[in-house]
């Protein structure tokens, strides 16, 4: 989704703002734009649709590098994608430029109310923005006065990151943010303004984090924050504990198959934290612990990839801890809560701590009171900041569209999290340590996957996954994954639904994958999977080694059972990978999304 930088004072900008941009690639974007400017009052701005590298060319083949400057990729919600809607906007006196994250939902009221005499150049809220400020400005505002003024004219549900120049004081950056992540980055010479801290990691690790209703001015040798009542205030910087090196592909063709690589050892990282060398739970707290003991129901909450990951941890949290647990997908919880129990107790579950869709549910729940944990990766989000409770997931950073390590670190710390309420009956510890052992003997194995994916879905528009209890959950994230980056429209199905109606939809040799992992439910899988096969299915089985037979596509090792969707999702990640591959699509950035969902 649309990412922001901008630099002051750190000498050459245009450098800083390319890099910036490339790092912010992975969260999806379909233009980028960038303006710069030095003490002189010399400027450009360059904006371009499709890829950074295409503005990266234009740029710098200007020659000039600014000392200041602001830059931004945009995923478009107002306007279509084209070089006018790009950001940075301009008013039309060319003073102020300004790029935006997030939506003005009444921008159509301030356009006709106060600046029906100018003309405008694109379709965006955003040129509404820059052109109130510069209306307030012309009324003989000071340029602060005038960019909080705008912001206070937005309604309703707005959201903003907003980075502003004047062009009278051409080094100074004005910020503000409003449910919209905005980080400045101190450095021993000059700061930067980002969106993302990974985008500004080459120029320093330590960033001042901008709350809801914040409003900073940033010079090359100053920092000023005033907070929503309009006090000057002094935020302490936190270090960000990432190594520069983790946001990098190395010797990877994409970061998808790092990522899905990564996660025996995320899996090890998790059970290094939460327990200490006695195997002793450590880093959950009783404050979390008692809370949630008191309740009377868990509402785990979600969107996409994360849901289905609360579709495992709730057998977790219900079969160990004994309390029962509801899973909602976020954008629906938001405008139709479903009627609460007396005692509920919220988990949010996110890998960027980002998601507006459950920003909002959390917003909702904390005015009436309830109590909410965050699990999420990255810490100091949104989420984990806003809930009363914050664990983090540890995957590392997660640079592909596609969810993989943040997915399997979201259900062990859920496992750990339920064996902290409750036990399991076996030892978590030693099962998780297998438990990476065989995610890596599986990502070992990955040429099967591939002629796999190559054999079953190179040529096919539609494919099915199947699978009951558990491996119905995990079948909606393989379909999930497979979909949202081939482009094969494929089901997640709970494999006793597909007679009363969908299995209607298979046709000769339609893949239909099957999970198989769960002893009690084997049998009817198996019928379930000949079903489809008399009616020309082409059926692959993935099958735990307890239960499997011969002619299964892969045979996956056996560990505790109910461990057992953090190995059947490796499968699937791969055969995704792979499928994509082979019909030559970027694996990384599939087409209309985002990494970090920030609009509802
Ligand atoms: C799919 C995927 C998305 C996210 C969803 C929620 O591969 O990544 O479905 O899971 O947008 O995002 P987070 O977890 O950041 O809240």
């Amino acid at each position: 989704m649309c990412g922001i930088v901008g630099v002051t004072g750190v000498g050459d900008a245009l450098p800083y703002l390319l890099q910036g941009l490339q790092k912010l690639e992975y969260r999806g974007y379909d233009s980028a734009g960038v303006f710069l400017t030095d003490a002189s009052g010399k400027n450009e701005l360059i904006k371009e649709k499709g890829r950074v590298s295409k503005l990266a060319e234009k740029a710098e083949a200007y020659g000039f590098n600014g000392t200041a400057g602001i830059a931004h990729t945009r995923w478009a919600t107002h306007g279509n994608v084209t070089v006018e809607n790009a950001h940075p906007q301009k008013s039309a006196n060319n003073r102020f430029f300004l790029v935006h994250n997030g939506v003005i939902e009444n921008y159509k009221e301030l356009k006709d109310t106060y600046l029906s005499n100018v003309d405008f150049v694109s379709e965006t809220d955003t040129e509404v923005a820059v052109q109130l400020v510069n209306h307030f400005a012309e009324e003989g505002m000071a340029t602060v006065d005038a960019f909080r003024k705008m912001i206070s004219m937005l309604e309703g549900n707005s959201a903003y990151g907003f980075l502003l120049v004047d062009e009278n004081d051409p080094e100074t950056l004005y910020v503000a943010k409003k449910k919209s992540p905005l980080l400045i980055g101190v450095s021993d010479h000059g700061y930067a303004v980002t969106s993302d801290a990974a985008a500004m990691i080459d120029l320093t690790k330590d960033f001042v984090e901008l709350r809801d209703g914040d409003v900073a001015i940033v010079k090359p040798d100053s920092l000023t924050i005033f907070d929503e009542n309009g006090d000057d205030i002094v935020r302490e910087p936190f270090t960000l504990e990432i190594d520069p090196e983790d946001t990098d592909k190395g010797a990877y063709p994409y970061y998808m198959l790092k990522e899905v690589d990564e996660q025996a050892v995320v899996a090890r990282n998790i059970a290094g934290h939460y327990y200490d060398e006695d195997g002793n739970l450590q880093g959950i707290g009783c404050a979390i612990t008692d809370k949630m003991k008191e309740a009377d129901r868990l509402y785990i909450v979600a969107a996409g990839t994360s849901y289905h990951a609360g579709l495992v941890g709730k057998r977790y949290f219900e079969q160990w801890a004994k309390i029962p647990t509801e899973v909602h997908i976020s954008s629906e919880f938001a405008y139709d809560q479903p009627m609460l129990s007396e005692k509920p107790f919220f988990i949010f579950l996110s890998q960027s701590g980002e998601t507006a869709d459950s920003r909002e549910v959390l917003d909702n729940v904390k005015k009436q009171g309830y109590p909410a944990l965050t699990l999420a990766n990255v810490m100091n989000s949104t989420l984990t900041r806003e809930a009363d409770f914050a664990l983090p997931l540890l995957a590392g950073p997660e640079i592909a569209v596609a969810s993989t390590k943040a997915y399997t670190a979201q259900v062990i710390v859920q496992a750990i999290l339920a064996s902290s309420l409750g036990n399991p009956g076996f030892d978590l510890k030693a099962e998780l340590a297998k438990v990476a052992v065989e995610i890596q003997a599986i990502t070992d194995d990955k040429e099967k996957f591939k002629a796999i994916a190559e054999d079953a879905l190179a040529d096919q528009h539609s494919a099915f996954y199947i699978g009951r209890g558990l491996d119905a959950a995990v079948a909606l994230e393989a379909a999930l994954k497979l979909k949202e980056i081939s482009y094969i429209q494929t089901e997640g199905f709970a494999a006793g639904e597909l007679k009363h109606g969908t299995i209607s939809l298979i046709e000769d040799k339609t893949p239909v994958f099957a999970l198989l992992t769960q002893k009690k439910t084997a049998g009817l899988l198996r019928g379930e999977v000949a079903q489809v096969a008399a009616r020309g299915a082409k059926t692959i089985v993935f099958a735990s080694k307890g239960v499997a037979k011969e002619g299964d596509a892969f045979v996956l090792p056996e560990v505790n059972e109910l461990l057992m969707p953090l190995l059947a999702v490796i499968p699937t990640q791969l055969v995704a990978y792979y499928a994509t591959l082979a019909r030559g699509l970027d694996v990384d950035r599939p087409r209309n999304l985002a990494k970090s969902v920030t609009v509802q």
